[in-house]
């Protein structure tokens, strides 16, 4: 999703902005471009459709000196991806904007600015934001001012990096809704959407608040908030490793993400296991107080984060004796709910900045709720900073769109906050050992789901030439198939859909043809038999079909059946295990359809509008 990176120092600043665009070039976007103040104090910009890359090749062919500066990765949402809708916007040679967010009232504004003859070059909301910033300069006294006056104007979700000819000496920003962050050098400051892209230049950052509008000099960042009053905001020391977001001798981010998986888990345990439990103490203090008086658990997210929290649904209610209902942010939000006292809200997140789940957090906040965690991948992002309790993934950046291991160490992180509310609740030590044996196991057995690498690969050429697929699987293997069709059709654009085994006769047993490639997932549980009865439904019409089955699961190849064996896996922890083979398929087989993988065409990384 868009992008924002800004800088104002006693050095040039372009090189600053263009590596920080091309580290959050991962994000997705289909434009760039960047706003320099110049030494005769006028905005110069240059802006291109498509790559980072793109609009460094313009800068190389038209260098632009600046001190200050303010750069976009744009991300379509008002108006097709061309030059004339990329950031930054201007107003009169006079304001620069860039913006992420979505300004709901744009087109009224629009039509005032119209009227009052403004001209627009672009359909894009955000020069709304440019020209009333430039309007409200005739009676402000500086630019804070007129920025102030518009935000006060606007309606929606925003991130503002603003800079004028009329102050040159600053660099403004306001955040409402959409994250943003100013990064403290030693007499330099940036802005930035993400702690990603500034990691180069320093490793200090204030998260700004909803409503902060802040105002970075050389010397100072002088933030005040929703009220107008000047707050200090702590300035912290982030651990994030500029290093660990390189891809190494690695192809992809996505594969390298996928090997990465072992070590993710295993930092994902380490330090909040003892011999036979797990440390009380990985949620905060009086934890287990709170853990004793949950009644039911309502589990929230978007995307591969929503699988996550299915496959929780299933342990949580066969481990407990606790109700656990999962939904999606983007419908949670907006319905109503029937008020639950003792309810647990967990929101899961790799980025913690997805809109719809900040969204919903807000209104379980508001309708009243026991507490809330979030399960999040990045620490101080908004999710976690608004939630009352947090267990982090420690996934390490994840930089490939499709999520792979930040997935893995959620259900990790799950299986631990299962076995937190299994130890409040009391009585239940055999099966919290037991769940902890078998998570010590993980690290070792998804390194052996790697080794079947070049067996899917060779099975992903059958894939090339399909435009549909089905993935099956009962129980908790059945969101692991939902996990396996979403990879693929985010990465090779192949139509993929997911269903119970169960399911299969009230429908889509209609479309098994030869041309349909069938995926099943049949780790030796206590659903196998029902679903090789199911398989054979499939193989009876004269579906393909493609398995991934324990070794002893007795599914022998056949013509028309081509097997991974896979090794014996405990049932609890078999959904991380036979997540691994479905994303090695999805990669390979997007390799070969030469998609860009890692940046899979109109979607975002990181979702910050609803
Ligand atoms: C986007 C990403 C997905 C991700 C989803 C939720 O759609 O492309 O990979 O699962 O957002 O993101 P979150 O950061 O909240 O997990």
């Amino acid at each position: 999703m868009c992008g924002i990176v800004g800088a104002i120092a006693q050095r040039p600043v372009t090189e600053i902005l263009i590596e920080g665009l091309k580290r959050l070039e991962y994000r997705g976007y289909d434009s760039a471009g960047v706003a320099l103040l110049d030494a005769d104090k006028t905005i110069k910009r240059v802006r291109a459709l498509g790559k980072v890359a793109e609009l460094e090749k313009k800068l190389i062919e038209s260098p632009q000196i600046g001190n200050i500066g303010i750069s976009h990765t744009r991300w379509a949402t008002h108006g097709e991806p061309a030059e004339r809708n990329a950031h930054p916007h201007m107003s009169n040679d006079r304001v620069a904007v860039v913006h992420n967010g979505i300004i709901e009232n744009y087109e009224e504004l629009r039509a005032g600015l119209i009227e009052n003859g403004y001209t627009f070059e672009s359909e894009t909301d955000t020069e709304v934001i440019v020209h009333l910033i430039e309007s409200n300069l005739a009676n402000s006294k500086n630019v804070l001012d007129a920025v102030k006056k518009t935000t006060r104007q606007l309606k929606g979700a925003y991130a503002l990096g603003v800079i004028s000819t009329d102050n040159p000496d600053e660099l403004i920003c306001a955040r409402e809704g959409s994250p943003l962050l100013v990064g403290v050098g030693f007499g330099e400051h940036f802005i930035s959407s993400d702690v990603q892209a500034l990691l180069p230049v320093t490793s200090r950052f204030i998260y700004l608040e909803n409503g902060d509008i802040a105002t970075l000099t050389l010397k100072d960042v002088i933030i005040e908030d929703e009220n107008g009053n000047i707050v200090e905001r702590e300035v912290r020391q982030s651990n994030a490793c500029s290093l660990e977001s390189e891809l190494g001798d690695y192809r992809h981010y996505m594969l390298k993400e996928i090997y990465e998986q072992p070590q993710a888990v295993q930092k994902t345990l380490e330090d909040r296991l003892d011999i036979n439990s797990i440390k009380q103490c990985i949620m905060g203090d009086n934890v287990a107080e709170i853990l004793k008086q949950v009644e039911e658990v309502q589990i929230i997210a978007c995307g591969t984060s929503y699988h996550a929290g299915l496959i929780a649904r299933y342990w949580m209610e066969s481990l407990t004796d606790i109700p656990c209902q999962v939904e999606v942010a983007s419908e949670y939000r907006y319905r109503r709910q029937v008020p639950r006292k003792n309810m647990l809200f967990v929101t899961i997140s790799q980025s913690g900045e997805t809109a719809d789940t900040l969204a919903a957090l807000e209104k379980a906040k508001k309708d009243g709720c026991l507490a809330s965690l979030s399960i999040c991948n990045v620490a101080e992002s908004s999710l976690q900073r608004e939630s009352d309790f947090s267990l982090m993934t420690i996934a390490g950046p994840e930089i490939g769109v499709a999520s792979t291991k930040a997935f893995t160490t959620q259900l990790v992180t799950l299986k631990l906050l299962i076995g937190l509310l299994m130890q409040a609740k009391g009585g239940q030590s055999e099966a919290v050992a037991s769940l902890v044996e078998d998570l010590k196991k993980l690290p070792v057995l998804i390194e052996q789901a790697l080794e079947h690498d070049k067996a899917i690969e060779v099975m992903a050429e059958h894939f090339i030439e399909k435009h549909n697929a089905l993935f099956l699987g009962r129980g908790d293997q059945y969101p692991v198939a939902m996990e396996g069709a979403l990879k693929l059709k985010e990465i090779s654009y192949i139509h993929a859909e997911a269903y119970p085994a169960g399911e299969l006769k009230h429908g889509p047993l209609a479309l098994v043809d030869s041309e349909m490639p069938i995926v099943a997932v049949a780790p030796n549980t206590s659903l196998l038999e029902k679903l090789k009865s199911n398989l054979e439904e499939v193989r009876s019409r004269g579906g393909f079909l493609y398995l991934f089955a324990d070794k002893t699961s007795g599914i022998a190849p056949q013509d028309n059946i081509q097997v991974i064996e896979m090794d014996e896996v405990p049932e609890s922890i078999a959904p991380i295990i036979y997540t691994i083979p479905l994303q090695l398929l999805s990669y390979h087989v997007a390799v070969f359809k030469g998609t860009d993988v890692d940046k899979p065409r109109n979607l975002a990384k990181s979702v910050t509008v609803e």
